[in-house]
Order: C-alpha cells, then structure tokens, then sequence
C-alpha cells in the first residue's frame, strides 16, 4: 500500500491479463506506467476502482444502460467510457473528456483496491505493441530490470483483456472485443454498435493493426496446409483450434484446444503466442477459429496479431 503512495508501479494479476499499476491520482505514477511500457502518450489508460460505488468520484451524466451493464457484469472483465470528472487527469485520459473505467474481480486486484483510497491506473503489463501478459513469468520477462513487484497471483482466468464499450447518448458502443461477448452484452442492453474498425479513430489501442503481434511474422488463414506447402522450407510454428496436422515439416506446433471448447482456446492463446515466440521459427502460421462469441475476440486478437 505504502509503496503504491509513494507513487510506485507495480505488476498485479487480475482475471484478464496482469496489470501494471499505479495510483491514477498521481501524474508522476502515471508518468511511470507510460514510461516503463513505451507507450504513447495519446493513449489513454483505464482507471480501476472498488466499487459501482465510487464511479461517482471519477465519472458523471451516467447513461442508464451503463448502469445496467455495471450491475451485470461488475466486478468483472468490461470497461465502460463516461465522461470524466475535472479531476481525473489529462495524463491518464490522454486528453479526452472521458475515461475508462472497470471494476476487476480478482480477487488480489480487488483486496488491494478496497484498501487504496485511490483507484489504480493500469494497462497490460506488457511493452506497448507486445502480446499481453496472462502469467507473473511473461511479465517478468518483459521487465526484469525496470520493475521492482510483481504480485504472483499465477495464471489470469479469463486470459483475454476487457470488453470495451462507450455511448452514445444511452446507446452502447462497442470499441473492443474482450472476454465479455457482444451477445451477452445485448441480453442486457439491447443493439450494440460496433465501432472496432481500424478505420475509425483508435479510441482503444486494442484497435491498432498488429498490436498484439509477435516478433516473428506470423499469418491467420483457413487453409494452414496450404502455408505450410508455401514456407516449407523455412522453420515453421503452427497454431491450431482442435486437431493436431502432425506434419513433419513444422518445427512446433500448438493445439490450442485438444477438446475444442471455446474457453480453453482462449486462455490458451497468449500462452501459445508467447511459447512460439521464443522458440528461433521464421513463420508463425495460426489457424482462423469460426467467428461466432467469444470466438469473435479471438479472431480479432489473432487479426491483430498478423500479416493480413
Ligand atoms: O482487461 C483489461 O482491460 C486490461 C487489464 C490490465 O485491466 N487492460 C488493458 O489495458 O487491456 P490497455 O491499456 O492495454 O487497454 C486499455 C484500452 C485502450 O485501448 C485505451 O485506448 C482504452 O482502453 N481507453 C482508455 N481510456 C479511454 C478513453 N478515455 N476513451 C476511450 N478509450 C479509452
Ligand atoms: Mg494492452
């Protein structure tokens, strides 16, 4: 607790991916975070808090249909942007009139909210531009040297980040696929505009092209064979859903759900990204997953993460 007031940032797990954390009421912890993930100042940052409660303190004119999907889905993985109050800072907002705010349900991130009386300004903890982080290991492999705490809470539970949404007047928005599905939104709400494209203005970073991408290049296709008939005289990684290929000219292949259950591929995907990262391949070929719920999410992570 000391250590977050005197304007430390820490690495701390939570239910999507790690956090790195620091007090949002503190531009020179703030100031940190950016600095420490190389992350664009025009990016804004989500603000974490305790409570349905304390979004007062950080948020106003709060459209009803946002108090509906907080009651639903809080504590958990969506992150709503409101407008702000005048004194949550322009650094953690980038300048926007609004900010993002969530409440996570795991319960390390939640216990040590509850004792802050300020709420935590966090991204991935992942260098900007790089696959998030779903283990204490992926964090310390990215920051070894600059990052004094990371909380160990073992693997992230939902292993894909928050479900982003904004509004328009009382109409929902979504900005970002995440781990809470467009579908079980609308039993909530009703229509969802979705907003993801590139082409719009990337009001989430999680919208840039290639933001989750690989060092390596690495390509999303339904006909895997046919890549690996094209490459294959290069070291090829392959990720598949459900069925292994077997073929001997694949250096590594990772099957990201032997029983082809939608929740395992998800949580196994950073994993596997992280895995064929490391491992000296020339290509990464993944496979594309059907497009339907949170298959929805992987596929725009997958997207983002490659060649197109
Ligand atoms: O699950 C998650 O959301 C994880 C964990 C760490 O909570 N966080 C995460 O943070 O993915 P980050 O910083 O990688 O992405 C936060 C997203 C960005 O796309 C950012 O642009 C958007 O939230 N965002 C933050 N403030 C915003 C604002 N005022 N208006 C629009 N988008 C905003
Ligand atoms: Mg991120």
């Amino acid at each position: 607790m000391r250590i977050l007031e005197d304007n430390w940032v820490i690495a701390i797990p939570t239910e999507t991916v790690y956090w790195l954390a620091g007090n949002a009421y503190s531009d020179i912890a703030v100031k940190k975070i950016f600095q420490i993930k190389g992350r664009p100042l025009y990016n804004p940052l989500i603000v974490h808090i305790k409570s349905i409660e304390y979004l007062k303190q950080v948020a106003k004119d709060i459209p009803d249909n946002a108090k509906k999907l907080a009651k639903e889905f809080w504590p958990g993985a969506l992150t709503m942007v409101l407008s702000k109050l005048s004194h949550v800072s322009d650094i953690v907002t980038a300048g926007h009139d609004t900010v993002a705010v969530r409440i996570p349900s795991h319960p390390l991130a939640l216990e040590l909210l509850k004792r802050l009386d300020f709420p935590l300004a966090a991204p991935s903890a992942n260098p900007f531009g790089s696959i998030s982080p779903t283990s204490a290991e992926h964090v310390n492999r990215y920051f070894w040297d600059n990052l004094e705490i990371i909380l160990d809470g073992g693997l992230c539970e939902r292993w894909i980040e928050s479900t982003i949404v904004g509004f328009d007047q009382d109409t929902v928005i979504l900005y970002r696929h995440g781990s809470i599905s467009i579908e079980s939104l609308e039993r909530v709400v009703g229509k969802v505009i979705l907003k993801t494209k590139d082409d719009v203005s990337p009001t989430a970073p999680g919208m840039l092209s290639r933001h989750y991408a690989p060092s390596i290049d690495t390509y999303l296709t339904d006909n895997v064979r046919w890549y690996i008939e094209r490459f294959s005289w290069l070291k090829i990684g392959i990720i598949l859903f459900n069925q292994s290929l077997g073929d001997s000219r694949v250096t590594h292949e990772e099957v990201i759900s032997p029983c082809g259950n939608l929740e395992e591929a998800a949580r196994n995907l950073y994993s596997a990204l992280h895995r064929l990262d490391r491992l000296g391949l020339d290509i990464i070929i993944t496979e594309r997953l059907p497009d339907y719920g949170l298959w929805k999410t992987i596929n725009d992570r997958l997207g983002r993460a490659t060649k197109k």
